[in-house]
């Protein structure tokens, strides 16, 4: 069934302005009286719903912008912020509408007009289609079946630059630091994708000094809890950071997302609680799934790539849980089409999650 989607701002603005986790849903096609709008949780996307009101209510009311003027051309300030908190120059990084651009920007900087990208197979979707209407020859590499990478002499030499997404969406493993390090030492541009890096144990920031052909993107999407500003960036070597700036438009992030990135980072100590918040909550679900016999992949992100008790259908618990008010992630992937994908909610809506799980399983 299709629906049209829209965020409920009205009904949650006293809680939370900018928390879409409670969306009306619509039903497709004319309304009637049977066609009643309902509220849902969503568990299919990733974002992070573990930020506390506070949080957004400093955010909205720190804005000190002057909108009847452009942005700064290239996000010079918030590259600054940006660069300060990770511990890099400001001539290292670049801003984008969302990482999903920042990725866009740097496949079209990186592979030449007969070059080839690679990516790994199961990854996060958006690469192909990136690829596709960019008309960039792909390769997609297998992970081995415990989805851990595969020895690299059998591709690297074909490849111009490939996308390692660590952790990785939808499998939540990060990749071995080593791995990275021996791609690192070929002639490959290497794209980390880490917008899930705060919810890891390690990342690569350390060794963008070392090695040019290493890009980095990260976002404000999740560990920061902000989807809706579509902030993301790029960190790299300043030689690279000049190509893709050449390749992106000037004034294209707006002076209002920028503003609420920096105060974001100003009150960082908000994302700090709430990661230990979301590691908690990771294990707890966790451990409630697989009390209920589901095999739950270890996770270094916001959320838990599972597998159900074995003949149950993750299809029909998707449906059974839309119904409930609940969206969680399936797959058509041959390889994956057996998990499910949750994203880690605040504890109310973990237990609303276990317990709606054990009434499905049970009926
Ligand atoms: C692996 C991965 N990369 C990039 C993105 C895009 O994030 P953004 O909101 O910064 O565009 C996502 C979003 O879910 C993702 O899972």
């Amino acid at each position: 069934m299709t629906y049209v989607t829209r965020i409920n701002h009205l009904k949650h603005t006293d809680k939370n302005p900018f928390n879409n986790l409670f969306i009306i849903i619509y039903p497709s096609g004319p309304m009637d009286s049977r066609n009643e709008p309902r509220e849902i949780i969503r568990l299919d996307l990733n974002e992070n719903h573990l930020l506390c009101e506070e949080y957004y209510e400093t955010l909205v009311s720190d804005l000190d912008i002057d909108i009847s003027d452009y942005p700064s051309e290239y996000s010079e300030e918030l590259c600054q912020s940006i660069a300060g908190h990770i511990g890099v120059r400001p001539d290292q990084v670049m801003v984008a509408n969302g990482s999903d651009e920042v990725l866009e920007i740097i496949f079209k900087t990186m592979v030449s007009k007969d070059g080839v990208l690679g990516y790994y197979e199961p990854t996060y979707g958006y690469y192909s289609l990136i690829a596709n209407t960019n008309d960039i020859k792909v390769v997609e590499i297998p992970l081995k079946s415990d989805f851990t990478l595969p020895g690299i002499d059998g591709f690297v030499d074909d490849i111009d630059a490939l996308v390692v997404c660590s952790p990785n969406n939808p499998t939540s493993l990060t990749v071995d630091k080593r791995y990275i390090r021996a791609l690192l030492e070929r002639d490959v541009v290497v794209i980390v994708d880490e917008v899930y890096a705060e919810f890891s144990s390690e990342d690569c920031l350390d060794l963008i000094d070392d090695h040019e052909n290493l890009l980095i993107c990260r976002t404000f999407s999740k560990a920061w809890g902000l989807a809706g500003i579509r902030i993301g960036y790029a960190v790299s070597d300043n030689d690279n950071i000049m190509q893709l700036i050449e390749n992106m438009r000037a004034y294209c992030v707006n002076t209002l997302s920028q503003s609420i990135a920096m105060s974001a980072i100003d009150n960082s100590h908000h994302m700090e609680r709430s990661l230990e918040k979301t590691l908690k909550e990771r294990e707890y679900l966790s451990e409630g799934l697989e009390e209920i016999d589901f095999n739950v992949l270890p996770s270094e992100t916001n959320f838990l790539f599972c597998r159900p008790p074995s003949g149950i259908d993750p299809f029909e618990i998707s449906r059974a849980l839309e119904e409930r008010g609940i969206l969680v992630k399936t797959f058509e992937e041959a390889r994956i089409n057996d998990f499910l994908r949750i994203t880690v909610g605040t504890r109310d809506i973990n237990d609303r999650l276990i317990e709606e799980l054990e009434d499905i399983l049970d009926s």
